[in-house]
């Protein structure tokens, strides 16, 4: 046996490194389709505000000077929007900078996270690179985070609770009265995290929680520009909490995220409404159409809030035969065993013609096969 010092730790040496959807340059390259239908990151298939590009090509200007540390112009413009004050608003290089950032703020020696058994893979790596304990808690038989079951984890040694709202990779949501259930009993000195990443296509949704509206002071909210703005390629997110949590999680950050171009993005994309109405006018109609199609053949799904849909298939095995077989054809699509749920594939909702060529590509190779779970 070797004497020799671990070059890490071992919670660094667990990690697995993270394994991205293949590049629209890969598939080509590997399988030459006619076509190639990126349904894998649930990025806006719709691209970006075309008042992004101006504004980037301006900033250029001055991009060889560091980029606002404070992102003043980006902040005033979310706390005007929400009225709210500036001070409750800090900027990231994309909502995973800013858990990481949380992971790394607020964590005593021994104290906890709990959060749902599949959900947003980002938040378990920042906590194992922090070492902090991670309570999972299993999804509900309708793959829905399990409030209940949340709360009665929390013992004297969680400081924080993360919700995915939506979940990815499952869609769904925890609801205004599961809002209220979590608020009135997790104690004050443990803190919740609302992901809402997927906020721009949820916001609609009758039962969905105005989160902002009822923020006591232990709860954060994390938005992103990287889904319904398009533009993930800049990495651009934001928290919002109390003044006194931006505080902290302002002296651990690096101090120059994002940078500007994204952050100059962000603030173009953010003023362009009727690119956002457009944007969720698709996912909204796509997934409408994607539901019947999977009616009419018997596939299980989980109804979304995000631009994402989640199917069941019989086994992992039919899972990865899907997905394989798909890529071959130029849809590119996730399976999601990475997030503890073998048999399910997640398909992000494109433009029409992309998702006319994942019905076609489905039925071709997944129906004449016909192995699903209904
Ligand atoms: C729930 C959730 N949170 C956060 C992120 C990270 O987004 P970004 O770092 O691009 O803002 C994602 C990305 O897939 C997500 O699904």
């Amino acid at each position: 046996m070797s004497n020799k010092k671990s070059l890490v730790p071992h919670n660094i040496d667990e990690l697995k490194a993270y394994v991205p959807g293949k590049t629209i340059a890969e598939v080509k390259e590997q399988f030459k389709p006619e076509r190639i239908s990126k349904l894998a990151s649930n990025e806006n298939r719709l691209g970006r505000s075309k008042k992004v590009d101006e504004a980037v090509n301006k900033a250029l200007e001055i991009v060889h000077d560091y980029p606002d540390p404070a992102a003043h112009a980006l902040r005033n413009a979310i706390a005007s929007r929400y009225s709210i004050t500036a001070d409750r608003i800090m900027c990231g290089a994309g909502s995973e900078s800013l858990l990481a950032g949380l992971c790394r703020t607020f964590f005593l020696n021994k104290e906890n996270l709990i959060t749902a058994d599949a959900t947003f893979i980002g938040i378990y790596v920042q906590a194992k690179i922090r070492g902090i304990k991670v309570k999972r808690i299993p999804l509900t038989k309708g793959y829905r985070f399990d409030v209940k079951a949340i709360v009665n984890a929390v013992d004297e040694q969680t400081k924080m609770i993360y919700i995915a709202n939506p979940n990815n990779p499952t869609g769904s949501y925890i609801t205004k009265d599961e809002y209220a259930l979590l608020l009135g009993q997790v104690p004050e000195d443990v803190l919740i995290v609302m992901d809402e990443a997927y906020y721009e296509y949820a916001n609609s949704v009758s039962d969905y929680p105005d989160v902002m509206s009822n923020q006591p002071k232990n709860v954060i909210i994390l938005r992103t520009f990287s889904k319904g703005y398009g533009l993930a390629g800049f990495r651009v997110g934001y928290a919002i909490a109390d003044p006194e949590i931006i505080t902290y999680l302002m002296k651990t950050r690096l101090a120059f995220e994002p940078g500007t171009l994204a952050q100059a993005a962000a603030l173009a994309a953010f003023d362009d409404n009727d690119f956002m109405k457009k944007s969720t006018q698709i996912v909204e109609e796509g997934k409408r159409d994607l539901y019947q199609f999977f009616d009419n053949h018997s596939i299980k799904y989980v109804r979304s809030a995000a631009n994402f849909v989640m199917i069941e298939m019989l086994d992992g095995e039919a899972a990865e035969f899907v997905t394989s077989e798909m890529l071959k054809k130029g849809v590119i699509l996730r399976r999601i065993n990475a997030f503890g749920l073998p048999d399910c594939i997640r398909i992000t909702i494109g433009i029409p013609e992309e998702m006319e060529h994942f019905k076609t590509t489905f039925r071709e190779i997944y129906l004449n096969s016909s192995r699903t779970k209904s």
